[in-house]
């Protein structure tokens, strides 16, 4: 079986926050599970950046929009990385293997009538890249209720898309294939509101130039939802491509709330008008909320450094509680404590505790060799059916978009093995000789639910699979879906080992204490070195330098390799600086950069001048600015 699952393109006018690694990571997690059980799988994501308002970021920051673009996408794609995102291609709106189909696509259109040119006149939210008539309008601002922001009068030549002559068709669509739109819920929002009647969509704007030109009007720049939308197809090579003919149409679009309107309207229409057949599900989950009630956003400045997050408690754990945190049809609850919370309770406390103590079992009562299991008791087979009806569980709400859904299922079993440790009692039965057999089914049983634990666990937190294999002494290859609710299948005589614990306990306090740390034994200062004269000073060049890559210089403890951008050019500065910080956690920063240091090699690599960084007794801090400040200013 083929399946083509898709997350939204973002847009890169700023970096990824919590809010865009859920979808990702849920699509992630989906994706997965689909390739363990032999799909062959498809999963796209991308960055939307034919944006006008990605264009007026790049702006203010006094960057070429390419360049800009290009920086903040690496940012996007080293946070996937981090986050173990699995995907099969990453499109970017800027790329002309996708140029070259919204043109093909829009000339069509207008070829066949369905677009046609007119004036606009009427508003448009440039942070929502919507258009809006005035009768839409709350208060003279953008109606839509996450935004609020001020709206702007366009009165333009423009072309149109006649999505009206579509409407009928689409609402018999929605009305014969009960699933298209997902959770339920949207899909009464969206026949009610396709009921209320579609008006013809302006698809062209002629005020700026950034973006895909009509091929037969190149005043005329496509308008960013039509262009972006095409990605679903373009991302396939459509339309003569293999991946087109193999994948579409697919299975899942996998959006937020926010976005499904556009996905359930505009989408399907374009599709119909080239006669290509729809998706076959579009599924709109809630968003992640801060303990303010506000929508986690970038514009809001509640989202948390998201690398920072990693460093703290793993990719692993942060997955887990995305996942877990965001119910099916509602809105998820996001904070720190919520995090250090899941950790502890359903990782450390349940998952990470039943693995250590049979292991440690194992260990203790079997010199760490798994033993053959005797016969079966009630017990034994109440975990095996347990076993069937949670992955039975786990698949149907996997296919329904429910990770969460699926995560507390997997963890009635982890809970149901923590009993079956207590009701067993091994430590009892190994003071009895004659339990031994019956120890034997006990310890091996162990073995098997860790096994099936690392199966149902893997498509959600696929860095812990390997981890576990390695303490039950199998190989990776053991992970099989097709064997989750199978027993018997490790071999007896497996040396386990007891590891470090899988999910350490983690402390809150730790990361929000205020304190300062004990002063025993004060550093000493390093002394002031002698005057030197004003015009000596002005001699150096201070500026601001934003990071757009970092890695580590490969055999060496101290040095990274950046990549900086100045006014819109790039650099190389290789900084002593890799035993503070993780190169990760050093995209997107805006440091001070000694601009006219003469380049000097480290390690074979040009730096092309030095950042600043405040040290002291051993801790060492670089010196940064906030966004305001684009790459180039200068620091005086
Ligand atoms: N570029 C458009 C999408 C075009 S798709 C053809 C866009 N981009 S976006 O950068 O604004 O991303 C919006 C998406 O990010 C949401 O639909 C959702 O998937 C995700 N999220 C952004 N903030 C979120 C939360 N606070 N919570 C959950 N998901 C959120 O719209």
């Amino acid at each position: 079986m083929k399946y083509y699952i898709t997350t939204p393109i973002y847009y890169p006018n700023s970096n990824p926050h919590i809010g865009t690694a859920y979808t990702t990571v849920a699509a992630d997690a989906i994706a997965r599970y689909h390739r363990m059980i032999g799909d062959e799988v498809f999963f796209l994501t991308g960055t939307d950046e034919n944006a006008q308002k990605v264009f007026r970021t790049a702006e203010a920051e006094k960057m070429d929009p390419k360049v800009y673009v290009d920086g903040v996408v690496e940012g996007f794609k080293t946070l996937w990385k981090a986050l173990d995102i699995s995907y099969d291609d990453f499109i970017r709106t800027t790329e002309e293997r996708h140029h070259a189909v919204v043109r093909s696509i829009f000339t069509k259109l207008y070829e066949q009538g369905d677009i046609y040119k007119s004036e606009y006149s009427g508003w448009y939210c440039t942070p929502c890249e919507t258009f809006w008539t005035e009768n839409k309008l709350l208060d003279g601002k953008c109606p839509n209720p996450d935004c609020g922001r001020p709206v702007e009068l366009l009165k333009e030549e423009s072309y149109f898309f006649r999505l009206s002559k579509y409407q009928d068709a689409l609402l018999e669509h929605i009305r014969t294939h009960p699933d298209f739109i997902q959770p339920h819920s949207r899909r009464n929002e969206m026949l009610r509101f396709i009921e209320g009647g579609l008006e013809d969509l302006c698809v062209s704007r002629t005020t700026f130039e950034w973006g895909i030109k009509v091929p037969f009007d190149p005043n005329h720049v496509v308008y960013v939802w039509l262009d972006a939308l095409i990605n679903y197809i373009s991302a396939l090579g459509y339309a003569e491509g293999g991946g087109y003919a193999r994948f579409w149409p697919a299975d899942v679009h996998l959006v937020g709330k926010d976005i499904v309107r556009f996905h359930a309207v505009i989408w399907p229409i374009i599709l119909m008008a080239l006669d290509i057949p729809l998706p076959k599900v579009i599924y709109g989950h809630g968003w992640y909320m801060s303990k303010d009630g506000g929508k986690i956003s970038k514009s809001r400045g509640n989202a948390q450094d998201s690398f920072e997050l990693i460093r703290r408690y793993g990719s692993d754990a942060l997955r887990y509680f995305l996942l877990r945190e965001m119910q099916a049809g509602t809105d998820g609850a996001y904070s720190e404590d919520g995090i250090v919370e899941r950790l502890n309770s359903d990782l450390a406390n349940d998952l990470g505790n039943f693995i250590s103590r049979s292991l440690a079992m194992l260990v203790k009562f079997r010199s760490g060799l798994t033993p053959a299991p005797g016969q079966d008791c009630p017990l034994e087979l109440e975990l095996k059916e347990l076993s069937k009806e949670v992955k039975r569980n786990t698949e149907r709400k996997l296919d329904a978009c429910d990770p969460a859904g699926a995560l507390e299922e997997i963890w009635r079993f982890v809970a149901r093995c923590n009993k079956y440790v207590d009701e067993t009692a091994p430590w009892a039965l190994a003071r009895d000789e004659q339990q031994k057999e019956r120890l034997d089914t006990v310890l091996y049983t162990f073995a098997e639910c860790i096994r099936i634990l690392a199966v149902l666990t893997a498509p959600f937190m696929p860095g812990l699979t390997p981890r576990i294999c390695c303490q039950l002494g199998v190989e990776e290859s053991v992970i099989s879906w097709r064997e989750a609710d199978q027993w018997g299948i490790l071999a007896p005589g497996l040396a386990v080992q007891r590891g470090e614990p899988l999910f350490p306990r983690i402390d809150i306090s730790e990361f929000t204490s205020k304190e300062e740390p004990e002063t025993a034994g004060e550093p000493e200062f390093e002394p002031i070195k002698a005057e030197i004269a004003f015009e000596d000073f002005a001699k150096l060049d201070f500026r601001v330098a934003r990071i757009i890559s970092a890695e580590k210089v490969e055999k060496t403890d101290k040095l990274i390799k950046l990549e900086v951008e100045i006014a819109g050019v790039k650099r190389t500065v290789v900084s002593g600086i890799a035993e503070h910080y993780a190169p990760e956690d050093l995209v997107g920063q805006r440091v001070i950069l000694v601009a006219n240091l003469k380049p000097t090699k480290l390690r074979g690599i040009t730096s092309q001048g030095m950042i600043l960084a405040a040290s002291h007794g051993g801790s060492l801090e670089i010196l940064t600015v906030g966004d305001r400040m684009p790459g180039g200013a200068r620091v005086k």
